[in-house]
């Protein structure tokens, strides 16, 4: 099984010369860290919040945009988180550091006055936030208290809204925001409960957003990756049979990786996406179009 790829294609897009080259490597290979997606991101300016670890989804789309040239703010929600972030981002030079706490507009705010400060402007905005509390991610999802719900769908869901109204205010060439979803938007995965109904409200919002800000060339997308373990993703109660059943079940039989997400998370931020707005993009090795 698997063959070999090595192709060069050029693409002339709105003013901006593409070349994609891809490396010669087998289909099966599936963590291709090694490979360089020369997009040429140098010039660009974005931030990408959510970077909490190294197994963080952000983490590999903050790397790819950084291999990319792109100048990056890297955000972290506060003191816990500050000491290994600043240590990944050292790898990074030219990457502006800032604490954002998406739970107090004022954090926010004072996140964004530093990025106009710093980076004078945005061409991209990654959303890589989710919360809710461990006990509401496991049991009946009748039970989910008031608290738990407002805290979910303020930080996993209403955060976007505020990052996307900053962030346009820096874009006046417009750009692309790009925001991290799950199926359970649509479908019932048991334990996911109430993050099932912020990712719906979050997908709801990329559709408003895309529609308000098109005007301003501001393109808002969504990825629906498939099961990856993270930090957040422990705290799923059966997630571990999650992942076995999606690999069990997607048509490409298999799990997808960190950086398939973050392949994905550079052509949204890239000129190759500039016809695509208000969508949800599944990375998920085929898994939503299964019907067992
Ligand atoms: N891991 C998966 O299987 C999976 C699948 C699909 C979508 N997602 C989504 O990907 C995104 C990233 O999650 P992850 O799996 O990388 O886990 P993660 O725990 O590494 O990332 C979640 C991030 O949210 C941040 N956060 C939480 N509360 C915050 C607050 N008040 N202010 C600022 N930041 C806050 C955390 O600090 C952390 O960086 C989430 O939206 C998640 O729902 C994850």
């Amino acid at each position: 099984m698997g063959g070999r790829v090595n192709s060069k294609l050029r693409f002339s897009t709105a003013g901006e010369s593409v070349i994609l080259r891809f490396p010669a490597r087998t289909f099966e290979q599936s963590e291709d860290v090694e490979t360089m997606y020369p997009i040429d991101l140098s010039g660009k300016r974005g931030v990408v919040f959510g970077v909490a670890n190294e197994h963080s989804i952000a983490w590999p789309i903050a790397s790819i945009l950084h291999e990319a040239g792109a100048r990056l703010a890297i955000t972290y929600q506060n003191d816990r988180f500050r000491d290994r972030v600043a240590r990944l981002t050292e790898s990074m030079p030219g990457t502006l550091l800032l604490e954002c706490d998406v739970s107090r507009d004022e954090s926010i705010a004072a996140a964004f006055d530093e990025m106009a400060r710093e980076l004078g402007g945005l061409d991209f905005m990654v959303h890589s936030i989710a919360f809710a509390n461990r006990d509401d991610l496991r049991g009946e999802f009748s039970k989910t208290s008031r608290d738990s719900f407002l805290l979910s769908l303020d930080i996993s869901a209403y955060s976007l809204i505020p990052l996307v109204r900053h962030s346009a205010d820096l874009m006046p060439n417009g750009g692309s925001i790009v925001a991290m979803t799950f199926q359970a938007s649509e479908r019932v995965f048991p334990g996911y409960n109430i993050m099932g109904t912020a990712k719906a409200a979050l997908e709801n919002e990329v559709r408003q957003l895309s529609q308000e800000y098109g005007g301003a060339n501001v393109r808002v997308n969504a990825i629906s990756a498939g099961p990856l373990e993270t930090l957040a993703s422990r705290g799923i109660h059966g997630f571990p049979d999650m992942r076995r059943i999606h690999a069990e079940r997607a048509p490409l039989r298999r799990n997808i990786t960190h950086h398939e997400v973050a392949k994905t998370a550079l052509f949204l931020c890239s000129d190759l996406a500039s016809g695509i707005t208000g969508t949800v993009i599944p990375v998920d090795a085929g898994y939503h179009i299964m019907g067992i």
